[in-house]
């Protein structure tokens, strides 16, 4: 089943974590010069989630060619006493278009709840952000065979009713995978965003068999053609491979044909 292959957008997104001081800039002009140059006729979106701190500077010196900009968390409410966090609408006024939700980083370091991520997610949608929800097994579950009934749970309880192919983006990164040079093979990957598809497409109609999945974990140029040609993977959440714009850049060009 091609699940609207060929018609669904592709997106390859950057993450940059926590990572990232004004020198990092002149990776992310680079990547807008050549998304808005050699690149432009691909056609695949390009995003990049850097640090809250470089976000307004990020937008200002490369918005403009087609490059696109997320944060990397929010908070569910627009504003109030909350010390540290960032709301959408200040990740919105900042300059972005979305915000990555529920990665495994926020879910394990800072006790995230899948109901934690769909008030988050929520929140994205009432700044007008699209949410890049993320899912995903630690090792343990894979090894226990819960992956898809994890993965499920996690849609179920994370992914919001308002959700459309046009606000969200879902994230399928594997806990195990993710800064450890580690991936699923092509046929674990097609399993698994196989279910996603049919989940999404049971509960969203059109708009769950349009939405965009993303793979996410250890996305190298060296094997981003291969994951990228799965059936149902629309597209990167790029980790590392991010920082660096020939790293980044030959990610995107695994869409040339
Ligand atoms: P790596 O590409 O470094 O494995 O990170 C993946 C990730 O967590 C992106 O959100």
């Amino acid at each position: 089943m091609t699940s609207g292959v060929g018609k669904i957008r592709p997106l390859v997104a950057g993450n940059w974590k926590m990572n990232g001081l004004k020198a990092g800039l002149r990776e992310a002009e680079a990547v807008r010069d050549a998304v808005a140059g050699p690149l432009a006729g691909l056609a695949v979106d390009t995003l990049l989630a850097p640090p809250a701190t470089l976000l307004m500077a990020m937008t200002t010196a490369c918005s403009g060619g087609g490059l696109t900009f997320a944060g990397q968390d929010c908070h569910s409410n627009a504003s109030g006493a909350h010390t540290g966090d960032v709301s959408a609408e200040m990740l919105k006024e900042a300059g972005a278009t979305a915000v990555i939700v529920g990665h495994s980083e926020r879910r394990a370091d800072h006790a995230e709840t899948d109901a934690v991520v769909r008030a988050k997610a929520e929140a994205a949608y009432r700044a007008g952000l699209i949410a890049i929800i993320c899912v995903g097994e630690t090792i343990g579950e894979r090894k226990a065979g819960e992956t898809l009934a994890v993965v499920a749970r996690q849609l179920a309880q994370s992914v919001p009713e308002a959700a459309t192919a046009a606000n969200t983006v879902i994230a399928y990164e594997p806990v195990w995978a993710i800064g450890t040079g580690l991936t699923p093979s092509p046929g674990d990957v097609a399993e698994v965003h196989g279910a996603i598809r049919r989940d999404l497409t049971e509960r969203f109609g059109a708009n769950g068999h349009e939405m965009r999945l993303l793979y996410g974990g250890s996305v190298k140029p060296d094997n981003a053609k291969v994951l990228l040609a799965v059936d149902n993977v629309n597209g990167a959440l790029v980790g590392g491979a991010s920082l660096k714009a020939s790293d980044f850049l030959a990610i995107v060009r695994a869409y040339e044909s």
